[in-house]
């Protein structure tokens, strides 16, 4: 079970955080450049199909290997519940986070995009890519220790 929760969540890694990277580093530096709203919802509206669902794929298998890992809430909680227990509180710190940037984009930002706010969607771009790529570094951290 654990090796199919392991492969649904690398899986759902790949979609959320391969599309963020992809958007960021080819799509967004074109949009912004063009002032270019409508290649960027194309983008946005296809991903989201793809992104929305990869989401809470990684919400679901995360939860349930780090149930395995540490079963009671309370131990996910305690401060002195030692380092995998730190790991799973940041990685529920990168939910929250993502959740907050992503439904201020989707609900503020994306209904008035224009080529004056397509800036302002430049940062929340780039926020949800740095916060993706730091719950892959986070969930590695679970196996190896970075020993820099
Ligand atoms: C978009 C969100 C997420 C991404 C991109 C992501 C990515 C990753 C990656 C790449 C790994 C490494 C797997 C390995 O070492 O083989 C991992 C492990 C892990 N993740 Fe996530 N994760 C996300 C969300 C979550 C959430 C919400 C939780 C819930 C607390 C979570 C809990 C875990 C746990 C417990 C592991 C360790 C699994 C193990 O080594 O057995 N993840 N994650």
């Amino acid at each position: 079970m654990t090796a199919i929760l392991l492969l649904l969540h690398l899986l759902g890694a790949t979609i959320w955080t391969g599309g963020h990277l992809v958007l960021a580093v080819t799509i967004l530096p074109r949009v912004l450049k063009d002032r270019d709203v409508a290649s960027l919802h194309w983008f946005e509206q296809g991903y989201e199909r793809l992104g929305m669902p990869a989401l809470l794929v990684q919400i679901i298998t995360g939860l349930w290997l780090a149930w395995q890992k540490l079963p009671s809430l309370a131990l996910w909680f305690d401060p002195g519940a030692g380092p995998i227990a730190e790991l799973v509180r940041l990685k529920l710190m990168l939910l929250l986070l993502t959740i907050l940037v992503a439904a201020h984009a989707r609900f503020r930002v994306i209904p008035r995009l224009s080529p004056a706010t397509l800036p302002l969607m430049g940062w929340h771009i780039v926020a949800m890519t740095l916060i993706s790529v730091a719950f892959v570094a986070t969930g590695l951290s679970f196996r190896v220790s970075w020993g820099i």
